[in-house]
């Protein structure tokens, strides 16, 4: 039997944005049976065809790599309904159009996850589908278990997929390949080799029209406590026994269990929003000032801590993760930074007659790299040293972070997807934080839009 594709709040952004790109990818390469059935069911009172000329419009915008022909062979195979998602007679309706077995996929705001999830129980679903929930995986711990037991009451858990697209990048996936399909990382991946970690995303994107999803999350919602905490599990998480959902979820589990909050919230995070500024040629006016903000709210575009994980590898090692808004410049990537040699028998140091910097590995994000900085002998006297880096750009994905998460989906595959565990665990590390931040016992500082993030005292 095949797959059919039943989005939930197939009017929204994220289906404009992301999904139907995605899907217009596989059709494009290939690598789906076709037709691909889609149907969206929202609140708009709309035709099919209607619909259809909504998401072609859609896929002009956000699929323009694709080419044109690809793209309609993609929207012959959409169809609509109209529908409440909160109501299960209307999700009955919906699932029952659908030919195939249906992947469920809530593209709703994230209050909307558990009534949906509900009314979906009761309408019930058939043998074999699988439910996918986008992020923020609920607002906190609470939620998060609420949602759980909702879907483990609606199918079996290998076959819930908790979206998190930066599972999907290449670079991230690389980590994989880097750690374990080579002898020579994993012997110094470890707190006696390691100084410290540093998972960075740094954006010059703003606002970009989502406040209304956006100013009630914040970036610690958005970005720290899902994708920066996924790139944690994958780097400093034990090798797995095989590739599947089910290892890789257990050891990234693992990890996460571990990791500390942090114990001093003044020391260790750091909270900010961006004041008015120029980044490149965009000028940006205050967060406070962006249309649909509540400036009471007191929400963050910038958020940083700082993390220690509680086992036998890691044990002392720092690890930072921060993202943010409005920044000068994109950096999107994990840094590791290696403890100095034991001796340094150069004497005279660097050709600048500077300190010897310990060695540093770059895993970079968009565009996808690796880079490797040594110290190396000078091309002048060999006695004194230089900076070098072995740089490695990898060419762009075939499949765009989305356009690979929903090939998984649609092969019934959840090994690029957070379990039930990990979604738990991660609210409970960042919760205090957001308590503390509620209280105000870490100021919200703040920083021009186009400058390097907040400045500490
Ligand atoms: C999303 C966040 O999940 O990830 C956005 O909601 C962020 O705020 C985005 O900009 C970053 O991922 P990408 O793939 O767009 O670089």
């Amino acid at each position: 039997m095949t797959r059919a594709f039943l989005v939930l709040g197939g009017t929204g952004d994220l289906t404009g944005r992301l999904l139907l790109p995605g899907l217009a990818e596989l059709v494009d390469a290939g690598i789906v049976a076709e037709p691909l059935e889609v149907l969206a069911l929202s609140q708009e009172n709309w035709s099919d065809d209607e619909y259809r000329a909504w998401a072609r419009e859609r896929l002009a915008e956000h699929a323009a790599h694709v080419p044109e022909a690809s793209r309609e062979r993609l929207v012959a195979g959409l169809g609509y309904r109209h529908g409440d998602v909160t109501v299960a007679a209307d999700l009955r309706a919906g699932i029952e159009r659908t030919g195939g077995i249906p992947v469920i996929y809530l593209a709703l705001p994230n209050t909307v996850f558990l009534p949906a999830l509900e009314a979906l129980t009761e309408a019930g679903v058939p043998e074999g589908a699988v439910v996918a929930v986008e992020k923020p995986f609920g607002r906190n711990l609470a939620d998060a278990r609420a949602l759980n037991a909702v879907l483990h009451r609606l199918v079996p858990e290998e076959r819930v997929f908790r979206t998190d697209h930066f599972l999907a990048m290449q670079t991230v996936l690389n980590i994989l390949g880097l750690r374990f399909a080579n002898r020579m990382f994993e012997p110094v991946w470890n707190a006696q080799h390691v100084e410290r970690v540093d998972i960075v995303f740094d954006e010059t994107l703003g606002l970009e029209g989502r406040a209304g999803y956006y100013d009630t999350a914040g970036a610690l919602k958005d970005m720290l406590q899902n994708h920066l905490l996924q790139m944690l599990a994958v780097v400093a998480m034990e090798p797995p026994a095989a590739l599947d959902a089910r290892s890789l979820a257990a050891r990234k589990a693992d990890v996460l269990r571990a990791v500390r909050s942090p114990e001093d919230m003044g020391r260790d995070t750091v909270r900010a929003r961006y004041t008015a500024g120029r980044v490149g040629d965009r000028e940006l006016p205050d967060y406070t000032a962006e249309d649909g903000v509540e400036p009471d709210r007191g929400t963050e575009t910038y958020a940083e801590y700082t993390v220690g994980i509680d086992n036998w590898r890691w044990a002392g090692v720092p690890f930072r993760l921060r993202s943010g808004k409005a920044l000068g410049a994109d950096r999107h990537e994990i840094v590791l930074r290696f403890r100095p040699v034991p001796h340094l028998a150069f004497e005279q140091g660097t050709a600048a007659g500077g300190q010897v910097e310990p060695d540093v590995l770059r895993l970079r994000l968009d565009p996808d790299g690796i880079g490797l900085e040594l110290n190396l002998n000078g091309a002048g006297d060999p006695f004194e040293l230089e900076r070098r880096s072995l740089e490695v750009e990898l060419p762009p994905a075939r499949l765009s972070a989305y356009g690979l998460l929903l090939h998984e989906l649609l092969a019934g595959e959840a090994a690029l997807s957070i379990s039930d565990v990990e979604a738990e665990q991660s609210w409970r590390i960042v919760e205090p934080i957001l308590a503390a931040w509620a209280a105000d016992e870490v100021p919200l500082l703040e920083y021009p839009a186009g400058s390097e993030g907040p400045a500490r005292g």
